[in-house]
C-alpha cells in the first residue's frame, strides 16, 4: 500500500470538465494533494477490505479485488475534516472561515437540472438480466450478516400523494442478484412514502444510486424538511446544479454521473430481515421490520468505481459527517429530543466515544420499549 503522489494513470482520461464535480473528480483531488491512499495488492471483498478500511481511516482505493478484476471500491473519502474541507471544494487549513462558507452555501441552495446526456448510460442491464452480485459489494465486517449494497449512497423516492422527493442514505443488505433490504427507522421520509404506497397496495418505485458527488451524500444524510429536495442542498452545497437524468422503470430522477445506479420497487406487504449489522453507535444491529427492494435496471459508468464504508468505530466517516452536518444544525436520528440535543453537543465537540455510548444506550432503551409493548414495532 502506498501513498499516491502520481495520479497519471487513475482514470483513462482526466475527468471532462463537464462532469467536473463528481466522484472522480473528487478522488483526482484527493490523489492530488497526496491524502489518497491506492491498494494495487489483491484484497479479498470478504472482510479484507472493511478490515483495512477501520484500520486506516484515510481515503482508500482498492484498485485488484479479488473474483472482480478490473472492478475498484472507494471508501474514507470523508474520514477527517481536511477531506470534507476538499469535498466541498475548500481550503483544508481554513477551518472557522470554512463553517462559515457551508452555512452560506446551505443557505442559498441551487435547483437539479434534467440533462439528456449521462455518463452512468455507458453500460445498462434491464429485467432478469439485472445481477447485483456482478459488483464487487464488500461484506465489510465479520460481525455483520452479509454484503452492504447500501452503505454510502443515495435512496430516491417520491411521495406518491404530493409528487415531492426524498434522497436519503438508508442501508441496505444485498439479499441475492436482484433483491435487497432496505433498513430505515419508521419516522423518516422514507418510511412515510411507503407507508402511503403500502396503504393504497402499491409497490413504492425507488432509484439507488452508488457513487455520488460527496455534497450529494451530505445532503442525503441531512435533516431536511419532508417537502425540501434535498439535491437543492446539494447543489448549494456543491455551488452547481445537480445535473439529474430520468430513469426509464420508475419516475425517478438521478445524479448523471453516478457510477452505478439501480432501478426497483419495494414490495408492499412483505417485510424482511436485515441484519445483523455492525451499526454506527458499534452496535450489531438487526431490523426485522426492513422492506424488500426488487431491482428492475442496472446502469454503470465504463469502469465502475463501488462507494461504500465500513462503520462502527469511533470517528469513522459517518462520525465526521455528521459532526459536519451537526454545525449545520442538519442532524436529525429520529429519536427522542433529549437523545437528538445530547447527540447534537457530542457530535459539535467531535466526542464519538461518547457519541456511540448514547447511541447504544439509545438502542437498549428501545429493545426494552419493544418487550413492553411488542404492538409498537413498526
Ligand atoms: C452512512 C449513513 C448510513 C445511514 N443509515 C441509515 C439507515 O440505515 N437507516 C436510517 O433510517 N437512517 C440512516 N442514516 C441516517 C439518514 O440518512 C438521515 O437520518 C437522513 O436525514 C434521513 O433523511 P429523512 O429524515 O429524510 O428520512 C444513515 C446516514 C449515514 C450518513
Amino acid at each position: 500500500m502506498e501513498p499516491c503522489p502520481a495520479h497519471a494513470r487513475l482514470f483513462s482520461s482526466r475527468p471532462q470538465a463537464a462532469e467536473e464535480k463528481d466522484l472522480r473528480h473528487f478522488i483526482w483531488v484527493l490523489a492530488d494533494s497526496g491524502h489518497l491512499v491506492r491498494i494495487r495488492e489483491v484484497v479479498d471483498w470478504r472482510f479484507e477490505m472493511g478490515r483495512i478500511a477501520r484500520d486506516r481511516r484515510v481515503p482508500l482505493l482498492f484498485e485488484n479485488i479479488k473474483d472482480y478484476p478490473g472492478a475498484r471500491v472507494f471508501t474514507n473519502g470523508l474520514s477527517s475534516p481536511k477531506t470534507i474541507a476538499l469535498a466541498l471544494g475548500l481550503q483544508p487549513s481554513l477551518e472557522p472561515e470554512n463553517l462559515a462558507e457551508a452555512q452560506r452555501r446551505e443557505a442559498n441552495p441551487i435547483k437539479p437540472k434534467l440533462v439528456e446526456i449521462a455518463p452512468v448510460l455507458e453500460n445498462i442491464v434491464e429485467g432478469r438480466e439485472v445481477d447485483l452480485l456482478m459488483l464487487p459489494v464488500p461484506h465489510w465486517n465479520n460481525q455483520d450478516a452479509g454484503r452492504y449494497l447500501g452503505t454510502w449512497h443515495i435512496n430516491v423516492t417520491k411521495d406518491p400523494e404530493t409528487g415531492s422527493r426524498n434522497v436519503g442514505v438508508y442501508r441496505m443488505q444485498l439479499l441475492g442478484a436482484r433483491q435487497a433490504t432496505v433498513s430505515t427507522s419508521p419516522r423518516s421520509h422514507l418510511a412515510r412514502h411507503f407507508a402511503k404506497a403500502e396503504k393504497q397496495g402499491q409497490a413504492l418505485p425507488m432509484a439507488v444510486a452508488i457513487g455520488v458527488s460527496e455534497p450529494v451524500i451530505m445532503a442525503a444524510a441531512a435533516a431536511y424538511p419532508n417537502e425540501m429536495d434535498e439535491f437543492e442542498l446539494a447543489g448549494g452545497l456543491q455551488q452547481e446544479a445537480i445535473q439529474l437524468m430520468r430513469c426509464k422503470t420508475v419516475d425517478l430522477e438521478v445524479p448523471a454521473n453516478s457510477e452505478i445506479v439501480i432501478e426497483g420497487f419495494i414490495q408492499p406487504g412483505i417485510r424482511v430481515q436485515d441484519g445483523p449489522y455492525f451499526d454506527y453507535a458499534g452496535n450489531r444491529d438487526t431490523n426485522l421490520r426492513a422492506y424488500l427492494f426488487n431491482a428492475t435496471r442496472l446502469m454503470f459508468r465504463n469502469n465502475p468505481i463501488f462507494r461504500g464504508t465500513s462503520i462502527g468505530v469511533a470517528g469513522a466517516e459517518d462520525h465526521q459527517l455528521f459532526a459536519f452536518l451537526a454545525q449545520l444544525n442538519l442532524v436529525d436520528f429520529h429519536g427522542s429530543r433529549l437523545k437528538q440535543a445530547v447527540q447534537n453537543i457530542l457530535l459539535k465537540q467531535r466526542c464519538f466515544p461518547t457519541f456511540q455510548l448514547s447511541g447504544k444506550i439509545g438502542a437498549s432503551i428501545s429493545h426494552f420499549k419493544t418487550l413492553l409493548h411488542p404492538a409498537s414495532r413498526s
